[in-house]
């Protein structure tokens, strides 16, 4: 009896201990003990627990996953309903409400909180004296599912409140999983075969809906509370300020971003900045949602229907929608991969409407299970092309099909191939008419030759017209044959001839870049190029030669082999040679590159180039790129907003450029020639 007695004190100091790390770990995200410490508490507990089953309690921190699979989940009635949020979509929006507001209110100035709106699951957490009893779902906001033992294995909530002084209590937030557990998950799931979940959003909601506890006690899900529902006992706070406060202090997670404001200017700072930066958060948020502080005048502004008048939810513009997958199309690269495309109903993602998206490769579409015919969620984010994130699965009808990697190139109806280890398949066609079109376009790019003025369509027209069957055709077209193109001026051929012309002196890097070899982009192009100085000496590298340089791997190797052996290849590189292409690298009169042993340091932004561009111009004429400046350094080129490189500069008396300087120190070699 005794050894109970002291057994039952001990359990208790442990779990208060626990539930106290718990809340540092987790919570605070700030903890004071190691985690061989807090493993040590945790086996104690357990033994003690387990030598006396009578004092296991369902709060006690060993239970967050220990109850059994469930039939279904129970209804539970929310005795204050849950409701929802009003949007609003733009500063006017936003204003109206609160000229709306302030009406009601007869005009009294009123203070706002201003929260993140995270996007995951609402939950309602139930505390009886203390210990959390009841956890459910929103549901229809009147009536939810009582989820609790799922919540349970969510470590950042508390299973006992650090004050037990009210007597219950229900607290309301919204339970989420982060950017990084969502991708890991993922990840996992691809690896076992199992289908993808679209977003955190619906990986959050899968998890906490599921009937067994041990399959949501896998997942990292984690909560913010946002509010207090109903309480009976203990303090009543006066605004949602302090009833956010006061939830923290009770061991509840809230979120650090929250803000308290007096004027709708700031509110609308709050949301810009955080417009801006929610991409840093590692998890999603939709919108802010503004709340009239005072719980007082929210009493006196009630709601209309389910919505609350004293909030709204201001949302970040959307950035996902879903459409129906009308087909999926094949565009061949101009490596002769064929890249799957999603042709979709149009719909408005954010202001934009989206027709098309990609699909990425074969296998992420069976990951993903997408269907020809499903309703999939298509999302955009910041430039990028718009891609479709999964199927909505729920709203499948039964007429979807799979989609199948055709067996002939859809352009050229030569064999596709699909090498063993690559995600792409590829048609093999040395002549297929969409590989040569994307190669003109590539060729013709700022990157590659810098060809102005042959664009989409105008490669399209000397393809029509018969007159380009490879790049090297390019530097062999006549006046009258442009002209000939349609739609084709005076003034528009001297400039596609001129840029032609151009070209024919292009930097060995660019010239390399140009061909399109498989695996090889520019920072590569220009290591070959400073390695080999000719496309002679390149073409006819041995493996052996090519691995000696360093960041080169077999893969790369292997392409650059494969390339220079077809002799189709030979001869488009012979035919550039004679149609006046310099394949070597360019050197000065003296034959010496201009800005040899000379080292740059770049600080600050430049406008005419990117970091990468103006480095490949300062290496392409022979000089270096370092990241410190020193006695040795040759010029620091000042950008805007320079760094403290301009000021270490100034102290060692290094000459400094500003851009225009740096542009006509490049252009100085102009005169430089083949040797
Ligand atoms: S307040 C009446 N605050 O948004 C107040 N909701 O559209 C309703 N949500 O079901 C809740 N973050 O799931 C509130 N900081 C936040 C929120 C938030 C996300 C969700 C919640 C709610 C939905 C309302």
């Amino acid at each position: 009896m005794k050894d109970t007695q002291s057994a039952k004190e001990r359990i208790d100091d442990l779990r208060k201990e626990i539930t106290y790390h718990n809340h540092r770990y987790y919570v605070l995200d700030s903890p004071v003990i190691s985690d061989a410490e807090y493993d040590e508490l945790m086996r104690e507990l357990q033994r003690l627990e387990a030598e006396h089953p009578e004092l296991v309690t369902p709060d006690s921190p060993t239970q967050r996953v220990g109850a059994a699979p469930l039939e279904a989940f129970q209804t539970v009635e929310h005795p204050l309903p849950m409701l929802s949020l009003a949007n609003a979509f733009q500063e006017e929006d936003l204003r109206a409400w609160y000229k709306r507001v302030q009406g009601l209110l007869g005009g009294r100035v009123f203070p706002m909180v201003c929260e993140l709106k995270m996007d995951g699951l609402a939950v309602a957490l139930v505390y009886e004296e203390g210990r959390f009893t009841t956890g459910a779902t929103r549901g229809d906001g009147y009536r939810g599912e009582n989820i609790t033992q799922n919540l349970k294995t969510v470590k950042s909530i508390p299973l006992l409140l650090l004050d037990q002084s009210p007597r219950r209590l229900e607290a309301r937030g919204e339970v989420y999983l982060s950017k990084k557990g969502f991708h890991k998950l993922n990840e996992e799931r691809a690896r076992s075969g199992q289908p993808l979940f679209a977003n955190p959003r619906n990986a959050a909601a899968g998890s906490l809906r599921q009937l067994d506890p041990r399959i949501t006690a896998q997942r990292p899900l984690d909560i913010y509370v946002y509010g207090m529902g109903w309480a009976e006992g203990g303090p009543t706070p006066s605004t949602q300020w302090h009833a956010l406060e006061y939830m923290k202090s009770l061991g509840f997670r809230i979120n650090p971003h929250n803000a308290r404001f007096s004027h709708l200017d700031e509110v609308e700072d709050y949301y810009h900045r955080w417009l801006e930066a929610k991409e840093d958060l590692d998890y999603e948020t939709d919108g802010v949602v503004v709340k009239v502080d005072s719980l007082d005048y929210q009493r006196e502004l009630g709601e209309v229907g389910r919505e609350p008048r004293w909030a709204i939810a201001y949302k970040f513009p959307a950035t996902q929608a879903t459409t129906r997958l009308i087909d999926i199309g094949i565009n061949v690269g101009r490596t002769g991969s064929l890249n799957p495309y999603a042709i979709l109903e149009p719909v408005n993602v954010g202001g934009v409407t989206v027709k098309m998206a990609t699909l990425h490769n074969e296998d992420d579409i069976r990951r993903k299970d997408i269907r020809i015919g499903d309703t999939v969620i298509v999302q955009r984010a910041g430039e990028v092309i718009p891609q479709v994130v999964g199927p909505v699965v729920a709203r499948r009808t039964g007429q979807e099909h799979p989609f199948v990697m055709p067996t002939r190139c859809p352009q050229c109806g030569a064999e596709v191939v699909r090498p063993p280890g690559e995600a792409m398949a590829r048609c093999t066609g040395a002549s297929c008419p969409a590989q040569i079109f994307q190669l003109l376009k590539h060729f013709a790019g700022r990157e590659a030759m810098d060809i102005r003025g042959l664009g989409e369509q105008t490669v399209a027209a000397l393809l029509q017209a018969g007159m380009v069957k490879d790049v090297g055709d390019l530097y062999y077209l006549s006046r009258e044959q442009v002209l000939g193109l349609e739609r084709m001026a005076d003034k528009s051929a001297d400039n596609l001839l001129n840029a032609i012309a151009k070209s024919r002196s292009r930097p060995l890097a660019n010239a390399i870049f140009a061909l399109g070899i498989l695996h090889v982009g520019l920072e590569t192009a220009q290591l070959l190029a400073d390695h080999f100085g000719s496309l002679d000496r390149l073409a006819n590298a041995s493996q052996e030669e090519l691995f000696a340089i360093p960041s080169i791997g077999p893969k790369i190797a292997d392409s650059i082999l494969a390339y220079f052996r077809q002799e189709a290849n030979r001869r488009v590189i012979e035919k550039l040679r004679q149609g006046g292409v310099r394949l070597e690298k360019e050197l000065t009169k003296a034959g010496k590159l201009p800005l040899m042993g000379k080292e740059f340091v770049l600080t600050g932004r430049l406008e005419t180039f990117t970091r990468h561009q103006a480095e490949a111009r300062i290496k392409e004429r022979g000089g270096s790129v370092g990241s410190t400046v020193t006695r040795k350094t040759a010029y620091v080129v000042v950008g805007a907003d320079p760094g403290s490189k301009l000021e270490r500069a100034q102290a060692l008396s290094v000459p400094q450029l500003t851009e225009a300087e740096f542009v006509v120190l490049l252009e100085g070699d102009g005169q430089t020639q083949p040797s």
